[in-house]
């Protein structure tokens, strides 16, 4: 995209953190912003706090893991500002416990917000944007955990998924008008680790997180520790702006994580050394 004042954006988990920080950058930009949570009091909060600035910014209240409620926010979007140009499928929740305490709940709430929402926004939205012609940017926020398995299984689950999914749609969008850019932020300052606030009712009771391994406690508290000096999400946004503008395919945010992305590619790279002097035997075919 070249020109963003004017265009319309959609937001999802704009209410805080990181989302708010892309929908804060893109109005600051004169983008007309749809904001969508499901945390209703933060959403009005974070809506009359850009508002206070003279954004034109509206606010959609929805469960991004339930399809329908989607496709209710993607059609209020429509009637309020009559096009949209760019998604940003950004709503996550962190957490999803390791191996041996996880539940079938935990996975399906995991994988619903931070994965299927985001596969769902593609769907929705893409026709939507397609339809008036100007163009416009979908951006996926996955995580360094979308690049190098890092912390709970579940969430890196869904994190490499949408590092798959952004970089599947990047060439068939691409020729279609519309950019793809996949958000991998490193230590971010926001209330992920309080992602626990938003476990929709139907999972009530089957979430709760036990007791915790002293290993992993070790893990969460360091990071908890580590978030207390994040990164600043309004700085996200801004390079999220850039990238839109820029058509990055991969928005980093900072470098901390680069050795860990780096050895996974060794190991890979490991493997292929392996077997490099090999010849494959080639198979018959199956009766
Ligand atoms: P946050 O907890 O501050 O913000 C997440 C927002 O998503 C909240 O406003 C929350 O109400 C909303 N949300 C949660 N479930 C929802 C649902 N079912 N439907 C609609 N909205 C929902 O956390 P943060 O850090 O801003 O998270 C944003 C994204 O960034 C997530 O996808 C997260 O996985 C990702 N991320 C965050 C990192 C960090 O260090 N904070 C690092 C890497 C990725």
């Amino acid at each position: 995209m070249d020109v963003l004042d004017g265009r319309v954006a959609f937001v999802t988990g704009a209410a805080s953190g990181i989302g708010l920080g892309i929908a804060t950058a893109l109005a600051q930009s004169g983008v007309r912003v749809m904001m969508c949570d499901i945390e209703r009091q933060a959403l009005e909060a974070a809506h009359a706090g850009l508002a206070a600035t003279n954004a034109d910014v509206a606010h959609v209240l929805a469960d991004v893991s339930l399809k329908e409620q989607l496709k209710a926010a993607a059609d209020a979007t429509i009637a309020r500002f009559g096009k949209v140009h760019i998604l940003v499928s950004n709503a996550g929740v962190g957490g999803g416990a390791g191996y041996g305490q996880w539940t079938d709940a935990s996975w399906q709430w995991t994988i619903g917000v931070n994965l299927m929402s985001v596969i769902w926004g593609v769907e929705i939205f893409g026709p939507l944007i397609e339809s008036h012609g100007e163009g416009g940017h979908i951006v996926n926020t996955a995580s360094i955990a979308g690049l190098a398995a890092a912390v709970a299984p579940p969430y890196n689950v869904t994190k490499y998924g949408v590092v798959a999914l952004s970089e599947s749609l990047r060439a068939p969008l691409g020729a279609r008008g519309i950019g793809v850019s996949v958000l991998c932020p490193g230590v971010i300052r926001t209330r992920i680790m309080e992602s626990s606030r938003n476990v929709p009712a139907r999972f009530a009771g089957q979430i709760e997180r036990p007791e915790l391994p002293p290993e992993q406690a070790a893990l969460l508290a360091q990071f908890a520790a580590a978030m207390e000096q994040g990164i600043d999400p309004l700085y996200v946004g801004e390079l999220v702006v850039e990238a839109i503008l820029g058509d990055w395919p991969y928005i980093l945010t900072d470098t901390q994580f680069e050795p860990m992305i780096e050895a996974r590619f060794a190991e890979i790279r490991a493997g292929f050394d392996r077997i490099r002097d090999r010849t494959p035997r080639r198979g018959k075919a199956v009766p």
